[in-house]
């Protein structure tokens, strides 16, 4: 398959339309899947409730508080998908320090930002869409992708210059995360009841990215999305919030739940190849994100990956003669290139390496 080299129309930023009085046709979202027609009946608020919040600072605990902890964990793996982290050794300063340095980036001078243009050949700098398809309807939001690790394959020239401190706040934070996906590497493997080194052997030497969110602001957020129905491609994905506005939406059988971010906490998901590991015996969930007319939203999203190309199939231990192996196997890399021939679809994406 050929990987697109360009744009198939002239690129849009979103945030150059925040102060329009519609949203652009190219925006509007067909009836069915605009935010305000959910399936199911409307929640009420006491029920949305949040994620579960899980406080790491158990992990460290006595024995039960231990099991207790890694109870939760795996309960919210199985019936969520998601969760929220406190006590995850990520420091407040960096958090904060991200949220402004990148706050700041978007609010540069387009010409500074246009600088870093990006492509649908690697996706790495300034982007305003994701998918390829000439005259796909579009989401409410721009984005800043960048590649961490390997180092090996971190490109420099793509990195913002401005603000000045953006690069060493962006590589601490990098590194910090790596520390807490370590973490949670190894509350899964043991919370799945294998060995604590499962999910890093799984992935070998990992790959990790970050997309940065930028939400504008939105005239009619009721007929637009910020960010399509979509299932994470990788390994997990760590996000880090404004807990000041939501926007976040997470799938709960016909319903989409509004997560309530909780101050200082990290919002934690299963993506498709943990999935595909682990048998579905913890989910890759779909989520989205809606915007508002109010204010504009930024969120960080660090992606944590299998290696490239280390096969990914489902864990012998957990296939039995009644639970067989549900995915075929495929490297994240052979993955990723089906996502791309398919275009975004929610997660049909996992369902395609279906094993029968
Ligand atoms: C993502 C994502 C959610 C958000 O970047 O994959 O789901 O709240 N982001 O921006
Ligand atoms: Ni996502």
């Amino acid at each position: 398959m050929e990987v697109a080299e360009e744009w198939p129309e002239p690129i849009v930023r979103v945030q150059t339309l925040a102060d329009a009085e519609a949203v652009p046709e190219r925006y509007i979202k067909p009836p069915s899947e605009r935010p305000n027609l959910n399936p199911g009946t409307a929640l009420a608020p006491s029920e949305t409730g949040s994620l579960p919040v899980i406080d790491l600072a158990g992990l460290s605990g006595g024995a039960a508080e231990r099991r207790a902890t890694m109870l939760a964990v795996s309960d919210a793996c199985r019936d969520w998908g998601f969760f929220q982290v406190v006590n995850h050794g990520v420091s407040p300063e960096l958090m904060e320090g991200m949220r402004e340095v990148w706050t700041a980036f978007f609010r540069l001078p387009m010409a500074e930002k246009q600088a870093y243009a990006n492509s649908p050949k690697t996706f790495e700098g300034y982007g305003s869409r994701l998918g390829v398809k000439k005259g796909a309807i579009l989401d409410w939001g721009d984005y800043f992708f960048l590649q961490l690790s390997p180092h090996s394959i971190r490109n420099y020239d793509k990195w913002p210059v401005l603000p000045a401190s953006l690069r060493a706040m962006t590589e601490a934070y990098g590194e910090e995360l790596e520390k807490l996906c370590g973490v949670i590497k190894k509350v899964l493997s043991a919370t799945l009841g294998l060995d604590e080194e499962f999910l890093h052997r799984a992935f070998g030497e990992a790959g990790a990215c970050l997309r940065v969110n930028y939400y504008p602001k939105c005239p009619q957020p009721d007929l637009t999305l910020g960010l399509s129905p979509h299932s994470d491609p990788g390994g997990m994905t760590v996000l880090l919030t404004d807990h000041h506005v939501k926007g976040l939406q997470v799938r709960k059988g016909d319903d989409w739940i509004t997560v309530e971010p909780v101050p200082g906490a990290l919002i934690v998901n299963i993506g498709d190849q943990i999935q595909v590991l682990t048998n579905a015996t913890y989910k890759s969930v779909e989520h989205r994100v809606v915007v508002n007319a109010a204010t504009e939203r930024l969120s960080m999203a660090f992606f944590f990956n299998p290696n490239d190309d280390l096969p990914i199939q489902p864990a012998a231990e957990l296939v039995t003669p009644e639970a067989p192996p549900l995915y075929k196997r495929l490297t994240f890399k052979e993955y990723k290139l089906f996502m791309r021939m398919l275009g975004p679809r929610g997660k049909s994406h996992v369902d395609f390496v279906k094993s029968t």
